[in-house]
């Protein structure tokens, strides 16, 4: 991405413009007040800087500059922003500014060539009865038929022809996975099948899915698009496009099996729900809905598959940063047929019995302390250190086994594992001392000096501010204008709301750094000799006296250098 296109874009849009284009800002003193687009809440704490033409929510933390909210608000990629906005700026690009987006022309195309078959299949759709009375018998509205473009892939095939005719080279329909070579020559991939088009969140059509209509026909229930330039079936999930709004308003999503159980659940007025395409749940489809929402309701079969199917998603979900819990819904249901039986009251009061993590893996575990070592492991992968905590203190009193106990165990796992991590900021009001230290750094550049003598990144215990700490020590930029391109979501949350809200007396700003400087250093000290206490412990019990002694000496030295330096 070519920095001066990014910094051109900045530099001719205004963000309070941009911004009230999405919500109602308020003027507030030097900034702007709005309710956050991002979580729901009553009251507004989502603040717009003109001044330093960033946003920060203080309720859900999502904070950047006009690049991050777009990317945020329509789940765009960083160069999908840019091009946004780029049109908006009135500024112009060219291929070469994207030097990461590869063969834009085919991609085009490809994405071109499903559009127009999915209006040939919806076409197809009202030419054959035999589909739509299938689609009447399985109960789907006319209105969810629209919704959800579906179509028909017509017995005789037509699609090759109809695509020719349209001016598609043989190769491009054969790369795009709608036709395919047999021994009697190229013939259309799908036929005699309703189509689900499988849609991605700019509204792109990448895929289809194809549902054989009769229970009587050859070959499997379901065919899906082959894998193609376009379409990675494990990065991407049915019924995003129309979900994607719901999902940021309620801050969940509903996570289902298949395509008719999502479509299903839309009728029925739940539309926050979405579906992997026929596989488990990948860590590429959860990174789709990252920047929608990190809460899933994971609605599984509550057969054997389905549990294990729920425990490896909660697993991968949990270290992704993601909050998940599992609805389990009476053996040989899928969402689609409890709905269609019970009806919309009865799904929704099943919210109530929804298991978390802990819950679900010891209900579904064996052995109380088996259950609490795979729960250990799992949770020693969260990365938000309040959440591993409230988790671990929720094993105890569900387990019986101490606090103690269980935390001895985590911190063997995080040992192994890798250097502990810090505990996440939710984003309050009250910075720490870390995020302080951080936004003086950013908003006082002069004083960059006296903050790299006190601090190294390694003393930051919060992993994102350690990051942002990194790339600042490792580079010349250091004001918030050269910063923002270039960070994760994350991390501009964390620029945003370091920066947004301080304002600090010229003359009180070296106090202020080097108080901050002390009390991270105290705090990290602190840490260490807790841990080293742990791990003596250990070692004691286990009888390891040479190490007991070892760890011990470590210790004394420690608490020598902080008495020395005045922060112990
Ligand atoms: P299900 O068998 O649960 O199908 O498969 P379903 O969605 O409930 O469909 P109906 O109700 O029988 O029509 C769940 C998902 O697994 C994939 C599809 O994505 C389907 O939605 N699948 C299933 C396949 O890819 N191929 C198959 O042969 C079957
Ligand atoms: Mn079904």
């Amino acid at each position: 991405m070519d920095q001066h296109i990014v910094e051109e874009i900045k530099a001719n849009l205004d963000i309070v413009d941009l911004l009230s284009g999405y919500v109602e800002l308020k003027r507030a003193g030097k900034n702007y007040k709005a309710l956050c687009p991002f979580h729901a809440e009553k009251t507004p704490s989502f603040i717009v800087s003109p001044e330093k033409q960033i946003f920060h929510c203080f309720g859900c933390g999502a904070g950047g500059d006009v690049f991050t909210f777009l990317q945020r608000y329509e789940g765009l990629s960083f160069p999908e922003a840019v091009r946004a906005l780029a049109e908006r700026a009135g500024v112009k690009i060219t291929r070469d500014s994207f030097s990461a987006s590869g063969p834009g022309r085919l991609r085009k195309t490809l994405i071109g060539i499903h559009r127009d078959a999915l209006t040939f299949y919806r076409e197809a759709l009202g030419r054959e009865r035999r589909a739509t009375e299938y689609l009447k018998r399985r109960g789907l509205s006319e209105e969810m038929i629209e919704r959800f473009e579906i179509g028909f892939a017509p017995f005789g095939g037509g699609l090759l022809d109809f695509l020719r005719k349209k001016g598609y080279s043989d190769a491009h329909i054969l790369t795009a996975g709608l036709c395919k070579e047999t021994s009697g020559g190229k013939v259309d991939a799908f036929r005699g099948r309703v189509i689900f088009p499988i849609i991605n969140v700019r509204g792109e059509v990448i895929a289809f899915g194809a549902r054989s209509i009769g229970d009587d026909a050859r070959g499997p229930k379901y065919l899906n698009s082959p894998e193609t330039p376009i379409f990675k079936k494990s990065s991407e999930l049915f019924g995003i496009n129309l979900a994607k709004g719901e999902i940021r308003k309620k801050g969940y999503a509903l996570l289902m099996e298949g395509y008719l159980d999502v479509i299903t659940a839309h009728q029925y007025g739940i539309e926050n729900a979405v579906a992997p395409l026929g596989t488990a749940l990948t860590e590429g489809q959860a990174k789709r809905l990252k920047p929608l929402t990190e809460k899933l309701l994971l609605v599984f079969d509550s057969d054997s598959s389905g549990v294990r199917a729920s425990k490896r998603a909660l697993s991968m979900l949990y270290e992704k940063g993601f909050i998940a819990r599992v609805l389990s819904l009476p053996e040989g249901d899928d969402p689609d047929t409890f709905l269609r039986r019970e009806g919309r009251e009865a799904f929704v009061g099943m919210f109530r019995e929804v298991k978390g993590l802990v819950d679900f893996y010891i209900e579904h575990g064996g052995e109380r302390v088996d259950t609490a070592r795979e729960l250990i492991y799992i949770i020693s992968k969260v990365k938000d250190g309040i959440l591993r905590s409230d988790l671990i203190r929720e094993l105890s009193e569900k387990t019986g086994l101490s606090e103690q106990f269980l935390r001895e165990e985590l911190l063997l796992l995080r040992r192994e594992t890798g250097p502990p991590m810090g505990a996440m900021q939710g984003g309050a009001p009250r910075l720490s001392a870390e995020m302080l230290l951080l936004g003086l750094y950013i908003t006082y550049p002069e004083y960059a000096p006296v903050v790299k003598e006190g601090i190294s990144p390694e003393d930051i215990e919060d992993e994102r501010v350690r990051r942002i700490f990194e790339k600042l020590y490792s580079s010349s930029a250091a004001s918030l204008k050269e910063l923002t391109s270039g960070l994760e979501e994350q991390e501009m949350s964390v620029v945003s709301g370091s920066t947004i809200g301080l304002e600090i007396d010229a003359e009180e700003v070296v106090r202020n750094i080097k108080d901050c400087i002390r009390s991270i250093r105290s705090r990290r000290l602190r840490k260490r000799l807790k841990d080293l206490e742990l791990e003596i412990r250990l070692a004691e019990k286990r009888g390891q006296s040479e190490t007991v002694s070892e760890l011990q000496g470590r210790m004394n030295i420690l608490i020598k250098e902080g008495v020395d330096e005045g922060i112990l």
